[in-house]
């Protein structure tokens, strides 16, 4: 089946990436939020992204009305029913995350495929919320999703080749780069990159240099284009908080047990960039 039209369930930061994403790359794209307030704020941003893009010259007019004529924006689940492929967005909560996978089935139209952008949680699980676990996979997409080259397609224990094949091709389309993975806790870049993170946060919290300069180092040292404390509230903590509570969960080692300063930083609503303070403050 061509994918012609997609959904985009959760409007926080790879929901709104991801939108742009498909939009530009000529795909119907239906936006849905819990609330249409917050469904229109993602168009509202959309069209200030777009603008950002013609004053720099890299987009013309003509093109950005057509980006815009594909979106459309809802709080109605039911709206997402003729789409071919819905990607959900929403927080990183296997619970919230199982119970939208339920709803989506019921309503999307039998055969579409419903995947997720979850960076830890089991695709295998989501699946078998559905009568299509064949239709289930993960289209992992990073962040800045308008930036980043990297989807990874996740293949759960239920996926058919049919529908990797699409969700790959998707991907492609979107002028990303699909690279393949079983469904493991983390994948391939979050089992690797988590245990890294939260020991920069350990070496934080045993004096062992300050943020700055941990930052520094890391990318004068290693060619890194972001530091980790500036890479942990660019992803947020609070989703930083639950994808290392995932990798503990699922894989054991001890380097993923989110680290004390993570959890503070959390409970005081200190989210990152999204709210203007993390490690850094905005
Ligand atoms: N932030 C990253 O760097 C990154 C990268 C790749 C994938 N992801 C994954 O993408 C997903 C979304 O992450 P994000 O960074 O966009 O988060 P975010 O905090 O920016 O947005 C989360 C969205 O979920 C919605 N939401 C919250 N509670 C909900 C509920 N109970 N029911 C339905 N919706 C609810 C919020 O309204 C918001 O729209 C997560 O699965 C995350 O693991 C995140």
């Amino acid at each position: 089946m061509a994918i012609k039209r997609v959904g985009i369930v959760g409007s926080g930061i790879m929901g709104s990436g991801v939108a742009e994403v498909a939009a530009k790359a000529g795909y119907e794209v239906v936006l849905r939020s819990r609330k249409q307030e917050t469904a229109d704020a993602m168009v509202a941003s959309l069209e200030k992204s777009l603008a950002k893009q013609i004053e720099k010259g890299r987009l013309d007019e003509a093109t950005r009305d057509e980006v815009l004529a594909r979106v459309s924006a809802t709080s109605n689940v039911a709206d997402l029913a003729e789409c071919d492929l819905v990607l959900e967005s929403v927080v990183e909560d296997l619970d919230v995350k199982k119970a939208l996978f339920a709803e989506l089935d019921s309503v999307v139209k039998d055969g579409a495929i419903l995947a997720t952008n979850t960076s830890t949680l089991s695709v295998t699980e989501l699946a078998k919320q559905t009568t299509r676990p064949d239709r289930v996979c993960g289209v992992h997409f990073f962040n800045p999703a308008t930036a980043m080259k990297l989807v990874e397609i996740v293949e759960a224990e239920t996926t058919s080749a049919e529908t990797l094949a699409e969700a790959t091709e998707f991907a492609s389309a979107c002028g990303k780069n699909p690279v393949p993975v079983k469904d493991r806790a983390g994948f391939i870049v979050n089992a690797l990159l988590f245990p890294y993170l939260n020991n920069a946060i350990r070496m934080l919290e045993d004096g062992i240099a300050d943020k700055e300069g941990i930052d520094d180092a890391m990318k004068d040292g290693c060619g890194f284009p972001m530091g980790p404390f500036a890479l942990l509230d660019l992803v947020g903590l609070d989703t930083s908080l639950s994808i290392l509570e995932a990798l503990h969960e699922g894989l054991g080692d001890p380097n993923y047990e989110p680290r004390p300063t993570l959890r503070k930083l959390v409970e005081e609503g200190k989210l990152g960039r999204k709210t203007g303070e993390g490690f850094y403050t905005y």
